[in-house]
């Protein structure tokens, strides 16, 4: 085990350390205040969606319990709290009518940080699509991003004035290729066809709501979160090098390209370009309007060989066996140097701003004994993927504060509550909180930072 007070001399005194969440996966009361349904609302309803049909309709009950969650936020003693602002509580049918109990519920929140000495940073879009617009193709429409753009303002206009920092999106990855291309997530769409629709339209709303943000509030730093992936060739040969760059370019560049080059990749468009929706003129140069910072999310690294297939579409790379024997209890590969590689490859790739890891941590089931969670193994998870970020900043990367994802036990997606990822237990027949000791650990190491507004 990590010592924590080894680890937290080798930061600066001024790196944050914070938790985060998202607002689908831990409100519950979906149908509260005003609220109207999500595109998660629908699809975890749908048969064979989501393990064991689980929903988010009481989740971790944290509508009803914000000010006990964030005394325990402050009982862990960090200093930053990254949460979501739930679209649908705002303008429950996406266009049209505000409403302002949503927007009440934010202010609290935002408050009650602020009252703790707690830094805020809010993330616009963590999935939660208002529902009503599928009805014009949902992230498949243009339409979408300017609803997109509208909803952003109303959200600032209202609490910008307290917000430490803002993201735009969420991992686009997921809400475009795992939602429109692999119908893992909602709306659960299978198509390449969608799917460039949704990247299009999902990079033009952040891009859009960038525009508006640096109006409504032009000092509240501004960002977008990316779960860039630790591409790795399955093996030296050239055919895997090619199939790795090809993957990088399906998965990273279509949203790092755009946004900080202004152009999307060549070998992509090359391969589909003519399958995207129209690109209008300054659809590019909206999108890549500067960024104050950039979030990287990451659990494990994406190991690739090349598919030689016939009609493998691309990026024609298929799955490479894990090197590592390590794995977490959702199955995902334990690497913590390919974050450190990945983070300096981009640093070299592009001119990227100051960066956070706004998620970091390991899905680890291991259950309550006598009243106490002994959850070793995220702690060493985290430990080492902690000391991974110190090297970073030792070698000059600008990276300036880390959330462990997440707070608590909540709703993973497909994967329902059946696999836990919090710091906190959450008992979801009695809606207990029991800190595990990873939280402890961590607790231990936010202590040697201050607190304070
Ligand atoms: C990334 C997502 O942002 C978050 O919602 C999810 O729970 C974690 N990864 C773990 O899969």
């Amino acid at each position: 085990m990590i010592d924590p007070k080894t680890l937290a001399d080798r930061f600066p005194g001024d790196f944050l350390f914070g938790v985060a969440t998202a607002a689908f996966q831990i409100e519950g009361a979906t149908k509260a205040d005003g609220r109207n349904a999500s595109i998660w609302d629908a699809f975890s309803n749908m048969p064979g969606r989501v393990y064991q049909g689980h929903n988010g309709d009481v989740a971790c009950d944290h509508y009803n319990r914000l000010e006990e969650d964030l005394d325990l936020i402050k009982e862990m003693g960090v200093s930053g709290y990254r949460f979501s602002i739930a679209w649908p509580r705002i303008i429950p049918d996406g266009v049209g009518r505000i409403n302002e109990k949503g927007l009440d519920f934010y202010d609290r929140l935002v408050d009650g940080c602020k009252a703790r000495g707690i830094k805020t940073f809010a993330t616009l879009y963590h999935w939660d699509l208002p529902l009503a617009l599928m009805g014009d193709g949902g992230w498949t429409a243009r339409s979408t991003a300017y609803a997109f753009q509208r909803y952003a303002k109303v959200a600032m206009a209202r609490l910008g004035d307290r917000l430490d920092a803002v993201a735009t999106f969420n991992e686009p990855w997921c809400s475009v290729w795992l939602s429109h291309l692999y119908g893992v997530h909602a709306p659960g769409e299978r198509s390449m066809d969608a799917a460039l629709h949704a990247l299009h339209y999902t990079n033009l709303a952040h891009g859009l709501a960038v525009e508006s943000i640096r109006h409504v509030s032009p000092d509240v730093p501004l960002g977008l979160v990316l779960n860039a992936h630790a591409v790795v060739a399955g093996s030296e040969s050239q055919a895997d090098s090619q199939a790795a760059e090809r993957a990088f370019q399906f998965h990273n560049g279509v949203f790092f390209d755009p946004v900080f080059k202004g152009e999307y990749p060549t070998d992509f468009m090359q391969a589909l370009g003519h399958r995207m929706p129209v690109i209008e003129e300054g659809d590019l140069a909206i999108i890549s309007q500067k960024l104050d910072w950039w979030g990287l999310n990451y659990y494990t690294p994406m190991r690739v060989s090349d598919d030689p297939a016939e009609g493998a579409e691309f990026p024609a790379a298929k799955p490479a066996p894990f090197v590592n024997q390590a794995k977490t209890d959702i199955g995902w590969e334990i690497y913590p140097s390919a974050m450190a590689d990945m983070v300096t490859q981009l640093y070299h790739r592009y001119e990227l701003p100051e960066m956070y890891i706004t998620e970091n941590g390991a899905c680890d089931n291991t259950d309550v004994v006598d009243g106490a969670i002994d959850d070793q193994m995220r702690l060493d998870y985290y430990g080492d993927h902690l000391a991974v970020a110190a090297d970073l900043v030792q070698d000059g990367i600008p990276l300036r504060g880390y959330f462990a994802w997440s707070l608590m036990d909540n709703f993973e997606w497909a994967e329902g509550y059946r696999m836990r990822f919090g710091l906190v237990h959450v008992d979801y027949d009695t809606q207990v909180r029991t800190i595990k000791k990873s939280g402890e650990w961590y607790q231990a190491l936010a202590a040697h930072f201050p607190k304070g507004n």
